[in-house]
């Protein structure tokens, strides 16, 4: 699969966006494969690393996000499940969970349920070790700031607004994958 391919398809009409989505996803891939490449013992596809974190995003587009070029009509939180349903409709599954399972530290159905998120009701923690690098790369890189990465203390701060529960998961990751 060319996950380039699958991004033309989506984002051809929006040049704008296009180059926010790809220069946050090209980072996070590159994030993503070094930790795999560090770390053999963590057995990670790369393959499917590198293509997976380039698609995680892509339902960024169906979401009001006016400050990053999306002009959609679902609430940004949505466009994990959004851009899930999409790879699932092109025929990837496997690459569908990494970007339903990637915010915050993923999002348990305890808590979508407490707050009353407008997501459907199934559990969207990252499962997989794919899933898991993805999620915890992504969290260096902003889409507002598309230039630089933050560091561990910056990443682990933005998480403070999903509870403590997410910062564990965080810090878990850091002796992991560091
Ligand atoms: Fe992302």
């Amino acid at each position: 699969m060319d996950p380039y391919h699958i991004l033309d398809k989506y984002y051809s009409d929006n040049p704008e966006l296009k180059h926010v989505l790809i220069t946050h996803s090209q980072s996070v891939a590159d994030k993503a494969e070094a930790i795999a490449l560090t770390h053999p013992e963590l057995e990670v596809d790369v393959e499917f690393i590198r293509q997976a974190a380039l698609l995680h995003d892509i339902g960024i587009f169906l979401t009001d996000a006016p400050g990053i070029h999306c002009y959609g009509q679902h609430p940004y939180i949505a466009h994990g499940y959004l851009g899930a349903d999409i790879l699932r409709s092109e025929g990837f599954p496997r690459h569908a969970l990494v970007c339903e399972r990637h915010t915050g530290t993923g999002l348990s159905l305890d808590l979508i349920r407490e707050r009353n998120l407008p997501l459907p009701q199934r559990g969207m923690k990252p499962i997989s070790i794919e899933e898991q690098v993805i999620c915890f790369a992504d969290k260096f890189f902003s889409k507002s700031h598309i230039d630089r990465e933050k560091s561990v203390d910056q990443a682990r701060k933005s998480l403070l607004r999903f509870g403590n529960e997410g910062v564990e998961i965080f810090d878990n990751w850091c002796k992991l994958f560091l």
